[in-house]
């Protein structure tokens, strides 16, 4: 078999990053080695994103890019996946006509051989999972595929992380998001596999799993009579050894179970860090979302988590611009930041996505301006409160997970080994500190003595006497 290359390009989220792992593992099996050169590529990808519009647009410039390299050499084969090909199918031609390979989500499986049927000359090849309306749910759900065959280590930012899906699509609607469309029903993976699937990542050497689902706290999987939800898996993987901090996103709030806090509290390698976005602290506007639950059961949540975890961290998310988002409404967001106090908020604005309930029933009213005005106040208010709740963190000392030298050394081109390093703390704080490239892979204690709001500064304590360090505070 001659080597062939591929090239991969991924925007959006975590789910994407994991599927791309999964292609070119799966790629790899059929011969192709990765390249980050498109010119040097026999095959290019493009895995994308449709959460937001500009998303998209970044996609297409990609694409523009590689335009004259594809017309150069025809032979290269330029395929697109994720969930922008599973929405827009044919369209991306009409956008990108020298695009050869549109793949779903849920279609990921059939990458190599779709690549290889688009090289012996058969055509352009499409492959996506069934529309919502277009058949039975036993149906639908047979086309949305999870796609988890094969690791590879060195598609990770590091080997001893790694991302691990426990459940594909999404069955909560909120009326401005696409992904129960392109990701398709929500369906839990078989506990086994997955608990099969983390072994084989500690076998490799990997210390953390991310559990990824879009909405992994109502994670369920029913076999007969028996059932697991995430708490009764988290209990199974705490057992492997090798393992040493679990962590999992993005949870749903409705979902945040006393079962499940307390599961978290009870299992040490499971991180008290929370991601469960708000997306809008109005109540009116939370029902135009179709979210699901009030301001007042989300402060309830709130209680949970710090009666259960003192010590967690919560993050969110929030759209901004909503619909017919007034002042007021934007106000009472600004209010509840204030007052929940997030470790870190992801602030987006609202983007019209066709194919929604939003789209179909609510215009999109609030002036670009205005969107940009007020995602700049609630991200200015969150950098506040975050970099004070940082600065309350100095002088204390946390385990931090070396994950390798830190931006500015990499962009200073730092060698080492002794540089500046990057790692996290089980809360998913971020920490610098003077360190050594032997040290990436290790837990260590660092004692934190300067913050930024997202960026704590510390020093390795060499002489740490204490509780072992997955259990050294948040
Ligand atoms: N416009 C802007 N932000 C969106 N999100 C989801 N759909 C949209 C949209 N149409 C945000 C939500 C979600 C995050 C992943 O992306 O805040 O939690
Ligand atoms: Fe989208 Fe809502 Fe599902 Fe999250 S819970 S993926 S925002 S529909």
């Amino acid at each position: 078999m001659t080597t062939k290359r591929v090239y991969i390009e991924t925007v959006g989220c975590q789910m994407n990053l994991l599927d791309s792992e999964m292609v070119v593992a799966s790629l790899r099996k059929n011969g192709y080695e990765l390249t980050v050169d498109p010119q040097d590529a026999d095959a290019l990808l493009f895995n994308t994103c449709s959460v937001r519009q500009l998303a998209e647009e970044k996609t297409y410039s990609s694409l523009g890019r590689i335009k004259r390299t594809k017309q150069q050499h025809p032979e290269k084969v330029v395929g697109v996946m994720g969930c922008m090909a599973q929405k827009d199918q044919q369209l991306v031609f009409e956008r990108a006509p020298y695009v050869d390979l549109i793949v779903g989500p849920g279609q990921l499986h059939r990458i190599p051989e779709l690549i290889e049927s688009v090289r012996q000359g058969e055509g352009r090849q499409v492959a996506v999972s069934m529309g919502r309306r277009d058949g039975s749910l036993d149906q639908i759900k047979r086309t949305h595929e999870t796609f988890d065959p094969l690791r590879d280590p060195t598609m990770r930012p590091t080997p001893f992380q790694a991302y691990l899906r426990i459940q594909i699509g999404c069955d909560k609607f909120c009326t401005y998001c696409i992904v129960p469309m392109t990701r398709g029903p929500e369906q839990g993976r078989p506990p086994q596999q997955i608990v099969d699937e983390a072994q084989i990542l500690a076998d490799q050497g990997c210390k953390e799993i991310t559990l990824l689902g879009q909405t992994v706290n109502s994670y369920r999987h029913h076999d007969g009579s028996q059932e697991t939800d995430l708490a009764s898996l988290l209990e199974q993987l705490h057992e492997i050894d090798g393992i040493e901090r679990l962590k999992f996103v993005t949870n749903y709030p409705k979902d945040m179970t006393v079962r499940l806090l307390e599961t978290i509290r009870d299992l040490r390698k499971v991180s008290p860090y929370l991601h469960a976005p708000l997306q809008s602290g109005s109540d009116a506007v939370l029902q135009r979302m179709k979210r699901g639950y009030t301001v007042t059961e989300y402060r309830e949540m709130m209680a949970r988590i710090s009666h259960h975890l003192p010590d967690a961290t919560v993050s969110s998310d929030f759209i901004v611009g909503f619909c017919g988002e007034t002042e007021d409404e934007f106000q009472q967001t600004v209010e509840l930041v204030k007052e929940c106090r997030f470790k870190n908020s992801f602030i987006f604005k609202y983007s019209e996505r066709p194919g929604t309930k939003a789209a179909d029933r609510i215009p999109d009213d609030v002036p670009y301006e205005v969107k940009q005005r007020r995602n700049n106040e609630l991200l200015a208010i969150q950098d506040a409160i975050s970099e004070e709740d940082n600065l309350d963190l100095l002088g204390r000392t946390f385990g931090v997970l070396v994950e390798g030298p830190s931006k500015k050394a990499k962009k200073r081109g730092d060698v080492g080994p002794l540089v500046q390093v990057t790692g996290r703390t089980r809360c998913d704080r971020i920490v610098v500190f003077q360190g050594n490239l032997r040290q990436v892979g290790h837990i260590l204690p660092v004692a934190i003595y300067d913050a930024s709001s997202h960026t704590l500064f510390g020093e390795v304590v060499t002489d740490h006497v204490g509780p072992e360090l997955f259990t050294l505070n948040s």
